[in-house]
């Protein structure tokens, strides 16, 4: 029984832009075909919201956060809450962003809360996941993504398919290496599995892979059977780079 599942390529704007710059980058997104091939998406940093959904509204590109609060509001200076997002018009939101977990000491648990919050408020949650190089050297990326993924355990439970994962490993982030389709593709493997495990809807989860994704290794990463999609942070702000990519879903 072949599954069909939602295939996904989403931009990480990161901390870059700016008004004038993200008009020239969304006059280029709005261009993009009504596909089903793929559903498209940018994550913009919070001040941008509202700018992306006013240039984004009438096109096939989707717009949400990297990142949002666990509180539902209150006395959480310098946060944002899941409400905030949906008022803007985002419907997705990442979660876990290996810069967060580094920069920021977000534990899988506070990833977890988070993509709670995500789910009750309507929102897509994308989960990250990825190792780093030191864990991928001492042979643990399986073991170190399984524990990020069973901190999800819920959210993967309650959410079924709204939820979407995305592998990064963190030695791919913008560093200009990729992990090879195969390499990727046996995370992936083990990532579903890891998610049936739990007791996650594995068959019908996207998997997105991360990690220096461009448009001209994109189309071999995603031919991959357990890659549904890709999260794409630098070749993200180059709008015909971005939609090379999305054709390549
Ligand atoms: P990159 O970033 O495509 O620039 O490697 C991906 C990400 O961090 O989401």
């Amino acid at each position: 029984m072949t599954v069909r599942r939602a295939r996904w390529v989403i931009g990480n704007w990161k901390m870059n832009g700016s008004l004038a710059a993200n008009a020239t980058l969304l006059a280029g997104l709005v261009t993009a075909p009504r596909a089903d091939a793929a559903r498209l998406a940018v994550c913009v940093p919070y001040p941008y919201l509202a700018q992306a959904q006013a240039a984004l509204a009438q096109s096939a590109v989707a717009w949400g956060a990297q990142d949002l609060s666990a509180a539902a509001s209150g006395a959480y200076t310098g946060q944002v809450s899941a409400t905030m997002l949906t008022e803007f018009g985002a419907s997705l939101v990442l979660v876990g962003h290996s810069e967060r977990r580094q920069y920021n000491g977000e534990t899988s648990a506070l990833v977890a809360a988070k993509a709670a919050v995500a789910l009750a408020a309507g929102l897509t949650p994308v989960i990250c996941v990825g190792e780093t190089l030191a864990e991928r050297d001492a042979g643990r990326a399986q073991v170190v993504v399984a524990e990020q993924l069973a901190a999800c355990a819920d959210v993967l439970r309650d959410g079924g398919a709204r939820v979407v994962v995305a592998y990064e490993p963190v030695w791919a982030i913008g560093t200009g290496r990729t992990a090879s389709p195969s390499e990727a593709q046996a995370m992936h493997a083990a990532i579903r599995a890891e998610i049936a495990r739990l007791g996650g809807a594995a068959a019908a989860t996207s998997l997105l892979y991360g990690g220096s994704v461009k448009a001209s290794n994109a189309a071999e990463l995603f031919a991959q059977p357990d890659i549904d999609g890709g999260l794409i942070g630098g070749a993200s702000l180059v709008a015909a780079e971005f939609l090379a990519i999305a054709a390549a879903a």
